[in-house]
């Protein structure tokens, strides 16, 4: 059963039809029993080889030579690095580069794609429609941003929101690798196909990777991948299937 306030929640997001969901209230059943995506094996204990790439390319290593000073195990420093990054053309035209925002501490950290005109404005992830989307998909079972650790794959725009290259997200990776050593959460929620598809080194279609847990290599932390909130503000339908991974993320964050 739904409490009064979570269900608030739903309407507040969008969801309409979250009571035939309800049927299924054990996990991973609920993504398991998702229709609209293809059947995948039973989740018992996947472990999925995920790859966070961590070496500079030997084209950028000149520059990340400007790096070398900054202790990236260092939080403090990290956030110099970020600032002080040139290690591609993209830190040539954002406004603002855009570290990330929450609790270091947090036990989910939630990795986007890049920063849109809103982030690139403030310097925040996640501050423009989808990002108060997000929010309220968070509320729904019970997070709200202190809660949680959230950043992006690129730490810069790219112009006109384009897809990151691969040699942008692998000037950044030294950064996301960094705060994920720092923040060490218990599970990871990647959130849309950049996202899923850069960190798992695995380009399956969204649809497919959500509906397996895998396991960031190294580290062990689960990972979940869901759609992004900028997909569910063009396809509210998809919502329900969010809801499936919120609820199978809130169970692994309880365990
Ligand atoms: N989309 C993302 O992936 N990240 C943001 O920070 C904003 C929008």
């Amino acid at each position: 059963m739904l409490s009064p306030r979570q269900q608030h929640c739903l309407d507040h997001i969008g969801i309409t039809r979250w009571t035939r969901a309800e049927t299924n209230t054990t996990l991973p059943e609920p993504l398991l029993s998702d229709k609209a995506v293809s059947p995948q094996p039973q989740l018992a204990e996947p472990r999925i080889e995920v790859f966070i790439p961590v070496s500079v390319q030997p084209a950028l290593a000149e520059k990340a030579d400007n790096l070398k000073n900054y202790d990236l195990d260092h939080w403090p420093d990290l956030q110099l690095a970020i600032e002080a990054c040139t290690n591609c053309e993209l830190s040539q035209n954002c406004t603002r580069k855009v570290a990330g925002k929450g609790n270091t501490q947090a036990e989910l950290m939630i990795i986007g794609e890049a920063p849109g005109q809103d982030e690139d404005l403030q310097g925040l992830p996640f501050v423009g429609r989808a990002g108060q989307l997000l929010d309220r998909i968070l509320q729904a079972i019970g997070l709200n941003t202190q809660d949680v650790f959230i950043t992006n794959i690129l730490k810069c725009r790219p112009p006109n929101n384009r897809d990151p290259k691969l040699h942008e997200a692998d000037a950044c990776a030294q950064f996301l690798s960094a705060q994920i050593k720092f923040i060490q959460p218990k599970v990871i929620l990647s959130v849309g196909r950049i996202s899923a598809q850069t960190l798992l080194k695995d380009h399956s279609p969204l649809g497919q990777l959500r509906t397996r847990q895998h396991v960031l290599t190294d580290t062990n932390i689960p990972l979940l991948v869901t759609y992004h909130p900028a997909y569910l503000l063009r396809n509210p339908t998809q919502k329900v299937k969010v809801w499936h991974d919120m609820k199978n993320l809130k169970l692994l964050l309880s365990e």
